[in-house]
């Protein structure tokens, strides 16, 4: 069942976070909804503005209301995931998106806000939710690259007004985690007391943490064992901060990174093993497995693990 963003998020808020899971592919798809059953979890199915060109956007599509017939306990959001203001429209009259993300965060403030706000006027009649972002976070994320010194955290009282100005259901903020596979060098970790101020600031509002793959060491050792070479002092976010984060107003938080890299392991240790092989389904079948397992485990790492008996009694409620 696909339901609003922001009916999953007012269930979560200061509770517990929901997964805002980014998926390119078949795989991925089956893998996601294996994942959220096994575990009884709500969960966030985002597409990219990079992964409808990759996959073409109706065969996503297609894929995706597949996947919604073969697990109809699944309780879903879909999600367009860093979209421009073009990219944003065409999901709108799609009709298929329960939100969308505008994110005009690189930006000025007044430009920002305005954007966002034309979205929300085109969004919210059709019913669906708006997340847009306030400050800056490093990495790299699809064409956007942001070094270091540009990004910057986001202000608590200029959330406020953003919030007001503009009407939008979801904020992303910057709190010190970036995009991709190389965000903290050595132990480093989130500014809870930006997040404290902001949720001060915006009660009510749902947080969105971006950047919070936990890039975990075994998966980056594997992967280099099997021929990889990514830099192996990466690290990410810790998994015991996300429940702390989603008391503090993080409703819903962002995985990519991880995912990308239990695929790298998964292929480059098959193929590794299996050096005469050609067939790309049984690497395939292994990724589908590996990855609901890796779903379940960071279900249970936000705390959405076992909530889909209480969303979908609510939901109910909410109806009749
Ligand atoms: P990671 O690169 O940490 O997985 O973040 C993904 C993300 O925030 C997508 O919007």
């Amino acid at each position: 069942m696909i339901v609003p963003t922001a009916a999953l998020a007012r269930l979560a808020y200061g509770r517990y976070a929901i997964g805002g899971y980014n998926i390119n592919n078949l795989e991925q798809i089956l893998g996601l909804f294996k994942g959220c059953i096994d575990s009884r979890a709500p969960f966030i199915l985002q597409i990219s503005k990079g992964a409808r060109t990759y996959a073409d956007k109706g065969m996503l599509e297609a894929m995706i209301s597949r996947a919604k017939d073969m697990y109809p306990d699944a309780v879903f959001a879909v999600h367009l995931d860093h979209g421009d203001e073009k990219t944003c429209y065409d999901c709108i009259e799609s009709g298929f998106y329960s939100s969308v993300m505008i994110d005009d965060s690189h930006e000025p403030f007044k430009e920002n806000a305005a954007a966002t706000k034309r979205v929300v006027e085109k969004a919210h009649p059709k019913g669906i939710s708006v997340e847009a972002e306030l400050g800056r976070l490093g990495g790299v994320e699809e064409h956007v690259t942001v070094d270091e010194g540009s990004a910057f955290l986001t202000n608590p009282d200029e959330a406020v007004q953003f919030v007001k100005e503009t009407g939008c259901d979801l904020l992303a903020c910057a709190i010190g985690t970036s995009h991709g596979a190389y965000k903290f060098k050595g132990r480093q970790s989130l500014h809870f007391d930006i997040l404290e101020a902001i949720k001060k600031k915006i009660p009510g509002t749902p947080i969105v943490m971006h950047g919070s793959s936990s890039v975990p060491e075994e998966e980056v050792r594997r992967i280099n064992a099997a021929g990889g070479k990514l830099d192996p002092s990466a690290r990410g976010v810790d998994e015991n901060d996300y429940l702390a984060a989603a008391k503090l107003g993080v409703t819903k938080i962002n995985i990519d990174t991880d995912g990308r890299l239990v695929w790298t392991r998964v292929h480059r240790e098959y193929f590794r093993d299996h050096p005469e092989e050609f067939d790309l389904r049984p690497p395939g079948k292994i990724f589908v497995q590996e990855y609901a397992k890796f779903v379940a485990q960071k279900n249970e790492k936000l705390g959405s693990a076992g909530k889909l008996p209480e969303i979908r009694q609510a939901l109910q409620k909410a109806k009749s």
